[in-house]
């Protein structure tokens, strides 16, 4: 079978992209774009690094969300792109977007959703003073953090943990599920195949 290629979306540092790349052989898949709305995210200089192609769609040089959507997909037409692979990227894609792209757009999110949706799930989290936070990997549909969930891992909270070290404890649960919740549907897409 040949590898499924996939653009990821970023608006931020890309750590999550940047671990999806080192991974993408055994997750198999290609990584051949990064598509990021924001100029200065350092995703970009990830995205170089590996030598991977990225586009930089700012939705402020568009009047409508329908311009700046449908400039991205004529992106990912160009580059024949199959999954959509959202890594911190800030931005809810319209319904008739991801409606193009049925179980082929998946998200990372830092929470056991549906608790703690939306741009800080991490510090809403520590700041509610709850014992237990996670993380979550689900297909995207036209709502703020919701669809389908694929996967989730719960995340302890230690009366201890300082901000930073709950975030450390969540983004090192992320490296870990959002390749294996990939190569989990690419098998599972396998198997419905057969
Ligand atoms: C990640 O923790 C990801 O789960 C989160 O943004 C961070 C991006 O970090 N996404 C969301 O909050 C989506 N609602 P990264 O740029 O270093 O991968």
């Amino acid at each position: 079978m040949t590898k499924p290629r996939v653009a990821v979306f970023a608006s931020g540092g890309g750590t999550n992209f940047e671990n999806l790349v080192r991974k993408q052989e055994e997750i198999g898949i290609d990584i051949v774009l990064l598509i990021s709305d924001y100029n200065e995210a350092y995703a970009i200089q990830r995205a170089i690094n590996h030598d991977v192609d990225y586009i930089v769609v700012e939705r402020e040089k568009y009047a409508t969300k329908a311009e700046f959507e449908s400039d991205i997909l004529s992106v990912m037409r160009m580059y024949n792109i199959e999954y959509i692979l959202l890594a911190g990227f800030m931005r809810i894609l319209s319904a008739d977007f991801v409606g193009r792209y049925p179980r082929k757009i998946i998200n990372i999110h830092p929470s056991l959703l549906p608790d703690f949706k939306g741009a800080d799930a991490i510090g809403d989290a520590f700041r509610a003073g709850v014992r237990e936070t996670g993380v979550t990997v689900h297909f995207v549909d036209a709502g703020i953090d919701t669809g389908e969930i694929i996967a989730q891992v719960p995340v302890d909270v230690a009366p201890e943990d300082t901000l930073e070290e709950l975030e450390n404890k969540v983004h090192s649960i992320e490296y870990q599920l959002y390749p294996q919740a990939v190569r989990m549907i690419l098998a599972k897409r396998q198997e419905d195949e057969q």
